[in-house]
């Protein structure tokens, strides 16, 4: 694989996955433009790429949908192209949903959904104009079913889904692809940064995500199912088989879900 020549915009470069995606682009040659809200965090994601001279940097906050216009211009303009849109940036939860304000739902799917669905629609115009683009998002294996703890950020993946499956029918014929990454547990701040169920940050790093997949491997598998031009992966350990169960013995799922320890 070599990206030379090929910009890649990344939201959620701060940290994580998005961190481990310019880490490993930056290896292929690629044009990076790395965005998020922390500044610093995203200077040491650029200190940590191989290829410093063709990144660029674009704080950018999910919740801010009023910015997106701005943003996809700013963005054009760093290396007068886009060829990948990487949906990546996001927040999780660990909250009951008897316990959890509704606040803290709405905000789940401003920066989960609106924040990814929006920033795709400030830039689709300009791949439909050049009849080619990509479009990768995020999801989770909680967009392919629900779990404990995690109701509002399992619905806030299910429905981009819904959108990102009904965007690649309708653009298929303008050249856009689109991919949809399904993540287990990632070895990643996901947990400490998950909203608790009055909207503060958890700060408690799960065992199940300690012991996750790492997110170097991650991103190898990420870019390689972009590189495929996949629809849609799941990437993880065994809680893959997860996808599959649900499918073909959905009583046996829900009884299994119910008592899984998914921290
Ligand atoms: N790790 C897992 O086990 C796992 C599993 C399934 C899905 N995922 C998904 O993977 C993606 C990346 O998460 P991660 O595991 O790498 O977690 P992470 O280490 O907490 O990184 C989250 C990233 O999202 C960014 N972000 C959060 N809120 C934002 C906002 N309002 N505006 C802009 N950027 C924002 C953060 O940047 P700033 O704070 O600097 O803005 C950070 O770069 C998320 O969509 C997450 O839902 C992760």
């Amino acid at each position: 694989m070599d990206y030379t020549d090929k910009t890649i915009w990344i939201t959620g470069a701060s940290s994580g996955i998005g961190r481990a995606l310019a880490i490993e682009y930056s290896t292929l040659n690629g044009n990076l433009i790395l965005s998020a809200r922390n500044e610093k965090a995203l200077e040491e994601t650029k200190e940590l790429c191989s290829n410093k001279k063709n990144i660029k940097i674009l704080i950018l906050d999910l919740a801010d949908h009023e910015s997106f216009s701005q943003k996809a211009e700013e963005a054009k303009a760093f290396f007068n192209d886009i060829d990948i849109l990487i949906n990546n940036g996001g927040i999780s939860q660990r909250s009951l949903v008897n316990e959890t304000i509704l606040s803290v739902d709405k905000k789940l799917f401003d920066i989960n959904y609106f924040g990814t669905i929006g920033l795709t629609k400030a830039l689709l115009p300009y791949f439909i104009n050049r009849k080619a683009g990509h479009i990768a998002v995020t999801s989770s294996l909680t967009g392919k079913f629900g779990t404990p703890l995690r109701s509002s950020y399992a619905a806030s993946k299910h429905a981009l889904h819904g959108f990102f499956d009904s965007l690649r029918a309708e653009h298929h014929d303008d050249g856009i692809n689109v991919t949809i990454v399904c993540p287990g547990f990632i070895n990643t701040n996901v947990s400490i940064n998950a909203l608790d169920e009055n909207g503060n940050k958890r700060e408690i790093m799960d065992n199940a995500t300690k012991n996750g997949l790492s997110a170097n491997v991650m991103a190898q598998k990420y870019i390689k199912a972009i590189h495929k031009n996949k629809q849609e992966v799941w990437i993880g350990k065994k809680e893959r088989i997860g996808v599959y169960i649900k499918r073909f013995f959905p009583i046996l799922f829900s009884n299994m879900i119910r008592k899984a320890n998914v921290t």
